[in-house]
């Protein structure tokens, strides 16, 4: 056995580099070393504390789960009491808090202001005692709050321990939040086990910090950023607020980067205006952002006013959340036959856009949420996710509330609708019988992805099924200038343009072809491994009678290969193909090759996050060398998302615009396809 000496010192070691990847992974959102590298360490540290209990420390970073379950949150007094702060919501707010600070100072020269976000979440004091975190509470009613302790030491971004700390008493003050993703996440998984859904991030964050076992609040992902102090005894208080926040940024407390010194109400109503555009890819809520004057000493002399200091002041944004009315319930079929229901709304301004339709996910969430038509409901819109109704707003006096019913039959088609065991999605049987589907099956057939035919959009699909022009992918390869020209807005050069681009559509990737089909379950990448493992349309189809001949592909289990067999037994599907054949389109197994290299040349690129084969340098070399581009930010005009590990809010922002993301095998097999 080792001796008792080294042992300590590999605690100790341990314990340290743990710190420093919980840091940089957590708060900087920017880590050193892969996940499984982390892993390693963290089950190394668990085994040497379990054969040494005695070298076991209350502090370690093992031991952020551990509390017991609570009967109840024990008060507590806060040392110095967590006021609230003043709100303007108008657009001059700035210039009213600029004017009303010069006034009290009586000073005529421009302040000097330190503007910070709003965060959407649940006031926290920390409490550091020669640099170990001691205790967490919540805010209450500011001069007594509740331990929270147990579920906050669970937060990864929180410090245990600070670094470079001055020793004695250090509280900080924060905001607990939920990121829009990871609250997304959550409601997703929820969702398909049919289980309840949270509101919103912040009820998410406030539900986790209350909750009495903190088993459960650890499976709630939470984050944290500091705004402020409370009690300090033993440090030496920097000369501004900014500095403060970059004081508690170096003992490893996450400080948002979203912040800027400025001065004057010029230079408060630009971080406003920066921050209202930079809102939407943000990966958490804010309601506004929050100007202090930056001055300690100025602080002190401004005071307070009853309970809100005269110092700072929240400017708000438009809220992402608003009350308006349930007018009626629509039923939308989706490509695979779904059925959402889809609430139509009392228009309402809400996250900066007019909103008249909110989507309610099924027919389980909506009768759990209690929703009925003539209710009063609560839309949320935050960043690019599509609209939802969060909740209903109970109120007695509504002048009438019908309940909603799934309808028996398609609204579209008239086709039976069912519900498969277990499942808690209604379906459309109509299949490509169905206008609806076959709309969302032609629209999947021409995306960029699958055959990647320019200018056929929705309004088009729409027209071309309504009039009986096109039924099937098959039909837009018979189409003729002259079916085109009687369309809406639809002139001789669109209609050109739109007859060459179905033309060159013709020679696509067996890999695409396969896509376009719209197999259930036969995503891009299944696509892919089929065309490649078969080689040719002929071989998927001989092979497509045969359980075992697919699950010979690699990542194809049974649920993808019945689905496979499915799709080619249904006779009309293999009319649709043969049809396609017949009228020139010929995907080739020897396209597989020119689609990868035509797949990358143009294309725009962002790459995010650790790759373990290559550099970013090298990624990006390849990438240029099979003609594309790789930019820095993502946006609707971005091709690809190459995710390495822990990726940043790009990440994030490519799957609320629906770009589309590859991980790092992904991109790999992409490159080596085009060399
Ligand atoms: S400063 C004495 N800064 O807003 C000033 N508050 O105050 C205390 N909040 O419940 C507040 N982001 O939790 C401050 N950057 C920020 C903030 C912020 C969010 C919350 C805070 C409080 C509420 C009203």
């Amino acid at each position: 056995m080792a001796e008792e000496s080294e042992v300590r010192e590999r605690l100790k070691t341990l314990r340290e580099a743990i710190e420093l990847h919980n840091y940089r992974y957590y708060v900087l959102d920017n880590p050193l070393i892969p996940d499984a590298e982390y892993d390693r360490l963290f089950r190394e540290l668990i085994e040497l504390e379990e054969k040494h209990p005695e070298l076991a420390i209350p502090d370690s970073p093992t031991r952020r789960v551990g509390g017991k379950v609570l009967d109840a949150f024990e008060p507590v007094k806060h040392a110095v009491p967590m006021l609230s702060i003043r709100t303007e919501t108008d657009d001059d707010g700035a210039a009213l808090f600029d004017a009303r600070v010069r006034r009290e100072l009586g000073i005529d020269a421009e302040i000097e202001y330190a503007c910070e976000l709003k965060f959407d979440g649940l006031a926290i004091n920390l409490r550091y005692e020669q640099g170990i975190l001691v205790q967490a509470a919540t805010r209450g009613d500011g001069e007594v709050g509740e331990d929270v302790t147990q579920n906050v030491r669970t937060i990864h971004a929180i410090p245990l321990h600070l670094a470079n700390c001055p020793g004695g008493v250090l509280e900080v003050r924060g905001e607990v939040y939920m990121g829009r993703r990871d609250f997304e996440r959550y409601n997703a998984r929820q969702r398909e086990k049919g289980l309840p859904t949270l509101v919103n991030p912040r009820n998410g964050a406030a539900g986790s910090i209350r909750q009495l076992d903190p088993q459960l609040a650890a499976k709630r992902p939470l984050s944290f950023f500091a705004y402020g102090l409370g009690e300090v005894r033993g440090w030496a208080l920097p000369k501004t607020h900014s500095g403060v926040l970059d004081a508690l940024a170096s003992m490893g407390i996450p400080v948002s980067d979203v912040r800027e010194v400025t001065r004057g109400a010029e230079g408060l109503k630009a971080f406003h205006r920066r921050v209202a555009k930079l809102r939407d890819s943000l990966p958490f809520d804010i309601d506004g952002v929050v100007y202090k004057v930056n001055s300690l000493a100025l602080q002190d002399e401004l005071g307070f006013l009853t309970r809100e200091p005269r110092w700072a002041v929240a400017h708000k944004y438009p809220a992402e959340e608003q009350m308006t009315l349930l007018n009626d319930i629509e039923v939308q079929v989706g490509r695979t036959g779904k059925l959402t229901p889809v609430a139509k709304l009392e228009p309402v301004f809400v996250g900066g856009t007019t909103v008249s339709n909110a989507t309610l996910h099924n027919l389980f969430e909506l009768r759990r949420k209690g929703v009925r038509i003539g209710d009063k409901v609560i839309v949320r819109r935050a960043g690019d996710v599509i609209p939802e109704v969060a909740g209903r707003v109970r109120d007695d006096s509504a002048a009438y509330r019908h309940n909603f019913l799934m309808p028996k039959h398609c609204p579209v088609c008239g086709s039976k609708v069912v519900r498969e065991k277990g499942s808690i999605e209604h379906r459309c049987t109509g299949g490509l019988f169905c206008a609806a589907q076959r709309k969302q099956a032609l629209l999947h057939f021409a995306s960029r992805r699958a055959m990647d035919i320019d200018g056929l959009g929705e309004k088009l699909v729409d027209q071309l099924v309504d009039t009986g022009v096109v039924r099937t992918p098959a039909d837009l390869y018979k189409l003729k200038q002259e079916d085109l020209a009687c369309l809406d807005r639809m002139g001789e050069k669109s209609a050109q343009n739109l007859l060459s681009a179905i033309e060159s559509s013709k020679n696509r990737a067996l890999s695409r072809f396969i896509f376009s089909l719209g197999i259930r379950h036969v995503g891009e990448s299944t696509a892919k491994d089929l065309a490649r493992h078969f080689g040719s349309l002929e071989a998927l189809k001989a092979a497509s009678s045969v359980e075992e001949k697919l699950i010979e592909v690699p990542d194809i289990g049974p649920v993808v290969a019945h689905s496979i067999i499915n799709f080619f037994n249904e006779h009309h599907n293999i009319e649709v193909i043969n049809e396609l054949l017949k009228e020139g389109v010929r995907p080739d197994a020897g396209a597989i090759e020119k689609g990868a290299a035509s797949r990358i040349e143009g294309k725009t690129f962002v790459l995010t996050g650790t790759l373990s084969r290559f550099t970013r340098d090298e990624a990006k070399e390849m990438i240029e060398a099979l003609g594309g581009k790789v930019t820095g930010s993502v946006s609707t005009k971005t091709d690809f998302v190459v995710v390495g590990e822990n990726p940043g809010s790009k990440h994030d922002k490519a799957l609320a615009l629906g770009v589309n993301v590859l991980d790092e095998a992904e991109f790999a097999q992409l490159v080596s396809e085009g060399v």
